[in-house]
């Protein structure tokens, strides 16, 4: 049998029993074709309007394995374009982010304009009629679109639109984007870190209700000394919560949260004199959308996985999550605090105290989520062990946030686009 279209994953769905080949997590081959099948094929995160506020507001991003600029041209449109210059390849921009009225290449000096048009070639009269500036402007992924300021770029021509490929977790990012009256944006700054272990290890973990209590028991003993009582509240708690197939290989943890919001969800350890205003805050999102949904916006945590690689986790916090493979056993993560236009600043420092206490690449978190996975990696040397087992729950009419239904929705679209290309051909021909 031809080794790419071999399942990578056991799924006996009357036995109960779920496995993925630990080859998804090593093989060089099979970072090759994930190259070609998910990330050339799916939409992948670029960036959010916010980050590119005015005219000439630009960010180096570097998405499906290429480095791109998001950048809001002259005409008030945000892009997204590709950072190789049409003349011989040269990177036009070589800046994180910052604001200009055109890029030059650094090469030969042709000069494109914040449309991606190429408005200037030094010496161009040493060109034939057959040379024409209009064919050589910056080149654009063949779909690019926003989904409530959230902007995604697809190499698939014939993909879906985001609308439909976002299927159910557009509800979620409803939930998140409804958190601002005037938009949410992203705060400034960014994440950026790295860890030896394959991408999809950080997927799984992002949304893994399982490991919390073992592997962050710090926090969670930092958690009661501060004075919350997560304890009848806590993450296996069977109230309240959810784990939900949104189709398409996203997948969602929904749970009442033990710890405070800075949308309107208060707790003793934010202090008796802030209690009053975010009562306030939490009547206008009563006003807004009514006490059931309000609860859900202001008290529920979310723990989203866009497939195949952005993670939104609405927690304490609201981080933006994004990696990329360098090598099957190596990736490259960017992460980003979300928060609306118009909170106050006291509101978005206690945000930030939240995200960089529990969230940021020091916080209680990821350093220890990184050296589980990297642990994972490191195990998985001992080829002879050749299958990961995620069956947890998967008998269960409801499965609850520790169970492991949202990695299966996960591996169950990755084995299908890594092994059964010709379902995408069909739809192009139809
Ligand atoms: S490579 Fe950019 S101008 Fe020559
Ligand atoms: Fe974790």
């Amino acid at each position: 049998m031809d080794k790419s279209t071999e399942s990578y994953i056991i799924d006996d769905q009357d036995a109960g029993l779920f496995r993925v080949n630990r080859r998804a997590f090593t093989d060089p081959e099979c970072l090759q074709e994930e190259r070609r099948r998910i990330f050339d094929k799916c939409w992948i995160y670029v960036g959010h309007e916010s980050e590119v506020p005015h005219a000439g507001d630009y960010r180096s991003r570097n998405a499906a394995g290429r480095p791109m600029i998001l950048v809001r041209g002259d005409d008030s449109v945000a892009r997204v374009l590709l950072n190789t210059c049409t003349h011989r390849g040269a990177m036009v921009c070589r800046q994180n982010s910052g604001n200009a009225k055109t890029f030059q290449c650094p090469y030969h000096a042709w000069t494109y304009n914040s449309r991606g048009q190429l408005v200037g070639v030094p010496g161009e009269d040493s060109y034939s009629d057959a040379f024409k500036r209009d064919d050589l402007g910056l080149a654009a992924p063949p779909q690019v679109d926003n989904y409530r300021g959230f902007i995604f770029a697809c190499f698939d021509p014939a993909a879906e639109s985001l609308y439909d490929y976002l299927a159910g977790a557009r509800e979620y990012l409803d939930l998140v984007a409804d958190q601002s009256e005037l938009g949410m944006k992203i705060v400034a700054g960014q994440q950026s870190y790295s860890a030896r272990a394959n991408w999809k290890l950080l997927m799984e973990n992002s949304y893994d209700g399982y490991h919390g209590l073992p592997t962050h028991q710090r926090y969670f003993s930092f958690l009661s000394d501060i004075g919350i009582d997560f304890k009848g509240n806590n993450l296996g708690a069977p109230v309240r919560q959810k784990t939900v197939d949104l189709g398409n290989g996203h997948a969602v943890l929904e749970y009442q949260s033990a710890w405070g919001r800075p949308i309107a969800h208060w707790v003793p350890p934010f202090g008796e004199h802030r209690k009053e205003h975010f009562e306030q805050l939490r009547r206008r999102f009563d006003d807004r959308f009514g006490p059931e949904r309000a609860r859900r916006i202001c008290e529920t945590s979310r723990n989203l996985g866009i497939f195949p690689n952005l993670v939104i986790n609405d927690i304490m916090a609201i981080t933006v999550r994004t990696f990329f493979p360098v090598s099957p056993d190596y990736m490259e993560v960017n992460a980003w605090a979300l928060a609306p236009i118009e909170e106050s600043a006291a509101d978005s420092k206690l945000r930030l105290d939240n995200f960089l206490t529990f969230l940021g690449p020091g916080g209680f978190a990821t350093p220890d989520d990184v050296e589980m996975l990297e642990s994972c990696q490191r195990g998985f040397a001992n080829r002879e062990v050749a299958w990961s087992d995620i069956s947890r729950g998967m008998k269960r009419e409801h499965p609850s946030i520790t169970d492991e239904l949202q990695m299966r929705a996960f591996w169950r679209r990755w084995n299908q686009l890594m092994t059964t290309p010709q379902i995408r051909r069909a739809r192009k021909a139809a």
